[in-house]
């Protein structure tokens, strides 16, 4: 049966950063789909950065793609931040940060898993955070970190929160409420100009790739 899906366009990077960027609203959320180094992360890293309340969850434990954003403004830092973050964002101040460590060894996984655990319980109850989630299915699966409840109810309850969530990885995803926007960073071929996109979406591609 024929289905009824929204044909989308592919933009260039350069114009899709400043429309992105005066499109998307607190509460909605994006998700980065494509095969490990194909530029996800590297996606986000540009995108996030035009936030002003902004957490990265570092969910690999060092990634060097999302250590970019250092670069950018952002700071590591554990997790719960000090209470002064919360005093300069009373006081107008930006707060941007790549939450999470480096594990030495397997044995410190689970607090990693921990510390982000708490973040996205946290960032529910905040409010007004753009949060991204890198390597959503490692975050998400029952047999890793297990945290795909709290990303769902953060995507759900996000658009009345003013919570949003970006997310990347391999496996789509799909929001429980809210625009949705969906970016590969190289498309297939023959796909160049016009695609198909799962209901809702809009999409995006990085120029440099293709
Ligand atoms: N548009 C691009 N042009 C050139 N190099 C890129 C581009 N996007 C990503 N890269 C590089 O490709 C590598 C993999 O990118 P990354 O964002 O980490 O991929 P993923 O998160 O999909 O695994 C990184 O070294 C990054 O700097
Ligand atoms: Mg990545």
């Amino acid at each position: 049966m024929a289905q009824d899906v929204p044909i989308f366009q592919a933009m260039p990077w350069k114009s899709f950063e400043p429309w992105f960027k005066k499109e998307w609203r607190q509460g909605q959320h994006g998700a980065i789909i494509g095969p490990t180094g194909f530029g996800k992360t590297t996606v986000v890293v540009n995108l996030l950065e035009t936030r002003t309340h902004a957490l990265a969850l570092d969910v690999k434990g060092g990634d060097r793609t999302l250590a970019k954003l250092q670069a950018k403004g952002f700071v590591r830092a554990p997790w719960p931040l000090p209470d002064k973050v919360y005093r300069d964002i009373r006081n107008g101040k930006p707060a941007r940060f790549i939450v999470g460590f480096k594990p030495r060894n397997t044995l410190e996984i689970p607090k990693l898993t921990k510390m982000i655990d708490l973040c996205l319980h946290d960032v529910f109850s905040q409010e007004g955070w753009a949060v991204y989630v890198d390597e959503l299915q490692m975050a998400a699966s029952q047999k890793m970190m297990n945290l795909g409840a709290i990303i769902e109810t953060n995507l759900i309850a996000g658009r009345d929160r003013g919570v949003s969530i970006l997310t990347s990885g391999s496996s789509s995803s799909r929001p429980g409420t809210g625009k949705w926007w969906t970016a590969w960073p190289r498309w297939p071929a023959g796909h160049e100009r016009r695609s198909r996109a799962p209901s809702g979406a809009w999409a995006a591609r990085t120029t440099t790739w293709c």
